[in-house]
């Protein structure tokens, strides 16, 4: 396969933003906090640290190696590669997936990309100025008893998606988030002073960080580990379709390392800012996916330049979510348009509108839906769950196996720009730990 079929980004800068940028998002802030909360604290957390370290960062090498390899999007770049190195074809359906998960994901993230709109719209109008715990907790409530508000932000999110992929404005937010993302971490930080000052960090920091073992179950194990896939955007071929675009200059290593310094620490700033509000106020930790949307506004609607705040807050949110959703719906668009004879834009149309549905039924789960259950779970709980818990892990696992056994070793330790002596201790995480790490949280989660 001819190589350098597309372009390459102009930079390795661009890169980076463009991989932090998907990777940054709901899922640190939202999604991590609510599952720290949900899964007992610290337990979940070291966990979580522990699977971003010795599992997603040498997936997220193997994902970009393979698709610097391939060229592709990620079905056909692992067919092929596959083929290349006298593999079965089948290692395509690692590609299919990856589509897949991203496809379903998206559906809820859309949702919930929609909270973080409305909220950017009820910080506008002052709607959480002076409120106390119960107040802004009735709001959330209503919001979720309500499908019409929900369907209605839900559909601005997927509009904001599908406008930004369809004029190919993707590398301009890119761009943006060089400013953005640090001025997200700015107002994280700000959220954090307002934690400490509450005086209630010191059991935030407890719950986050001193675990209570006995706690750990199978279920918590698993449940780190997918957020550990989420956050990270792996095992959705996201990060195999960025690393078709990748130069050669780039060190595959250290970028990996930086993006989820990034993507971590964001998270823990979060979980760092929301829990003092939650004991600070008597509230659940276990409150479930309004965590945020109770605590935020709670703490903004009582601290001076609160209402200025809670909008620069949620309105960086959103786009942080932006960005992230955008890079869902690239491979599910890429796929529609590499595969059938859609155009670009009718592949993005056919692809918004398919996750736009699903989206409508996550919604509904929340208040005329809430009795249909897949499994025991809601249809919300159970996307989220199916997609973080089985299908990226799974994904990711061929994508790390491919690249330990099918691809070539010596041309990996040269493109690794390891020395023998590193290389040996790489493939070790690589080959051994992370493949049977993930075996053996994925057999002891579902068991
Ligand atoms: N990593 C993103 C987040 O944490 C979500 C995401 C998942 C984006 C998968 C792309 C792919 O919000």
């Amino acid at each position: 396969m001819a190589k350098l079929a597309h372009a390459q980004w102009s930079s390795k800068m661009g890169f980076v933003l463009a991989a932090a940028g998907s990777a940054v998002g709901l899922g640190n802030i939202w999604r991590f906090s609510y599952m720290t909360g949900e899964s007992g604290g610290a337990a979940f957390v070291l966990v979580y640290l522990a699977c971003v370290t010795l599992v997603g960062l040498p997936i997220l090498v193997a994902e970009w190696m393979i698709g610097r390899r391939g060229q592709k999007n990620p079905i056909n770049t692992m067919a092929e590669l596959a083929a290349s190195h006298g593999r079965s074809r089948a290692w395509a359906s690692i590609g299919i997936s990856g589509v897949l998960a991203a496809f379903l994901i998206l559906s809820f993230y859309s949702v919930i990309g929609g909270w973080s709109l409305n909220y950017t719209l009820g910080s506008v109008i002052g709607t959480f100025s002076g409120q106390d715990a119960d107040a802004v907790g009735a709001l959330f409530s209503d919001l979720l008893g309500n499908p019409t508000t929900l369907l209605i932000w839900h559909t601005a999110f997927m509009v904001l998606v599908v406008g930004i992929v369809a004029r190919g404005v993707t590398k301009g937010l890119e761009a943006a988030s060089r400013i953005l993302m640090p001025a997200l971490v700015v107002l994280l930080l700000i959220l954090v002073g307002y934690g400490v000052a509450s005086g209630y960090f010191g059991e935030a920091l407890t719950f986050m960080f001193s675990p209570d073992w006995g706690a750990l179950d199978g279920g918590v194990v698993l449940a780190a580990m997918g957020q550990a896939f989420f956050t990270l955007s792996l095992g959705m071929g996201i990060m195999m379709a960025y690393g078709s675009y990748l130069g050669e200059d780039v060190n595959l290593i250290s970028t990996a390392r930086t993006v989820i310094i990034l993507d971590t620490a964001i998270a823990l700033l979060a979980g760092l800012a929301i829990f003092p509000i939650v004991f600070a106020n008597g509230l659940s930790a276990s409150e479930g996916p309004g965590l945020i949307f109770i605590t935020l506004p709670l703490a903004f609607g009582n601290m001076a330049g609160g209402t200025i705040l809670g909008l620069m807050f949620f309105l960086l949110l959103t786009f942080a979510a932006l960005t992230s959703a955008i890079s869902l719906l690239e491979p599910v668009v890429e796929t529609l348009e590499e595969r059938t004879s859609l155009s670009r834009i009718g592949a993005t149309l056919v692809s918004a509108i398919a996750v736009w549905v699903l989206g409508v039924a996550a919604l509904l789960s929340f208040n005329v839906w809430s009795e249909v259950l897949f499994f025991g779970l809601n249809i919300f709980d159970f996307l989220d769950t199916f997609t973080s818990k089985i299908l990226l892990p799974l994904t990711g696992l061929g994508a790390i196996v491919f690249y330990a056994f099918c691809l070539d070793k010596e041309e990996a330790r040269k493109e690794l720009r390891l020395d023998i002596y590193d290389f040996t201790l790489w493939n070790l995480l690589a080959k051994y730990v992370a493949p049977l790490g993930v075996i053996v949280v994925f057999l002891t989660g579902l068991i």
